[in-house]
């Protein structure tokens, strides 16, 4: 990569909250695969890596990434959370795409390495230190189309952000895609590189079309999630979103706002349900986006094919999402206890 178009490392001024991910930590951690083995991981100013143009990754689309936040609590700690539970998901992808799995000890250790070598770069809440290990099969070989990568790499780059939604935390627009789906029905639960490069050609074409910030994929009728987040439908006392099925990526957001929605009292409830029910629930109830990145986001409007566009309760983000919103957050920033294993400090 040519250096004028590297993107900056080490913003000094951290209350100038860049665009998500467009500033990259100075230092990042590496390791390789290969004969059967990951390279002891060793930790490098960020910049350019040399790499094959016959790598498996580039032909042959074996890439696969997580996304997770390191959060500065007031006392000056650096916490990690969820870290084991994006661990496990990056194994997953890894099994689906036939690369190697990351080991656990020695991603857990990529990740605090680096987290410690920037520590002065981790913004204070609103902003967070986001985490990026990515996994892609290297091997120099074009004949491989029907075969795994011969050899790997894992890189874990960090990155001070804020807001992912421009705009903050105004409600959101979203489109209501009821034919096309997001990824294949196997390789939604996986976070593979590819599903997002599938899911710009809708979603580009609904932002230019009906000025959309994102699209929500109902193949068939049936809502499933987002672009880059999970698909949450909530009102006073419940929260319904679709169960866990092979199309959609598992989110550790939805996960750790439904193991704690019972004590804010919401009722969880999980199952398909069709884009009909989905309107007639935001009649006088709420809908958000949920991820590392999303946070808890409120819809303030559905837009169907045609550009009728239909207001989620008042248009504006409901008090139960910020109510949700504000309690995932405060356990982010360790201001109420989690869960056992939630945290791990860095
Ligand atoms: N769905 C997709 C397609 C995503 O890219 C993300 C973000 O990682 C999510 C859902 C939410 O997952 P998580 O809450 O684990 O960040
Ligand atoms: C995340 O929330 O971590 C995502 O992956 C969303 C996006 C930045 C790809």
């Amino acid at each position: 990569m040519n250096a004028q178009v590297m993107p900056q490392t080490n913003a000094p001024d951290m209350t100038a909250r860049p665009a998500f991910g467009t500033v990259l930590a100075s230092q990042m951690a590496v390791t390789s695969w290969k004969d059967g083995r990951w390279s002891p991981h060793e930790f490098r100013r960020y910049g350019p890596i040399e790499l094959s143009p016959a790598i498996h990754a580039i032909h042959y689309g074996s890439a696969c990434f997580e996304g997770f936040k390191a959060y500065r609590w007031v006392d000056g700690s650096v916490n990690v959370f969820r870290m084991d539970r994006h661990i496990a998901r990056l194994q997953n992808s890894a099994d689906c795409l036939r690369l190697p799995r990351p080991d656990t000890t020695q991603l857990a250790a990529m990740v605090t390495g680096v987290i410690d070598r920037v520590r002065g770069e981790v913004p204070e809440s609103p902003g967070a230190l986001y985490l990026r290990p990515t996994l892609f099969g290297t091997g120099a070989s074009i004949g491989g189309a029907t075969l795994p990568a011969t050899e790997a790499m894992l890189i874990v780059l960090a990155s001070p952000v804020w807001d992912y939604f421009a705009g903050g935390e105004k409600p959101l627009r979203i489109f209501v895609e009821e034919k096309l789906t997001r990824t294949s029905t196997l390789m939604g639960q996986v976070k593979a590189a590819g599903n997002y490069a599938a899911a710009l050609g809708p979603t580009l074409a609904a932002r230019d079309q009906y000025q959309s910030d994102q699209v929500l994929f109902c193949p068939g009728g049936s809502v499933q999630e987002t672009g880059a987040a999970n698909f949450l439908l909530i009102r006073e006392g419940k929260i319904l979103t679709r169960s866990l099925d092979t199309t959609f990526l598992h989110g550790i957001t939805r996960d750790s706002l439904l193991a704690i929605a019972p004590q804010l009292g919401f009722a969880v409830e999980e199952r398909q349900f069709a884009v009909d029910e989905m309107l007639a629930w935001v009649k006088d109830g709420e809908a958000a986006l949920c991820g590392t990145a999303a946070v808890l986001s409120g819809v303030g409007t559905l837009v169907r094919e045609g550009g009728q566009a239909i207001p989620v309760g008042g248009g504006d983000v409901g008090p139960h999402t910020r109510r949700l919103r504000k309690a995932l957050v405060s356990m982010q920033l360790g201001e109420i206890p989690t869960p056992a294993g939630w945290i791990t400090q860095a």
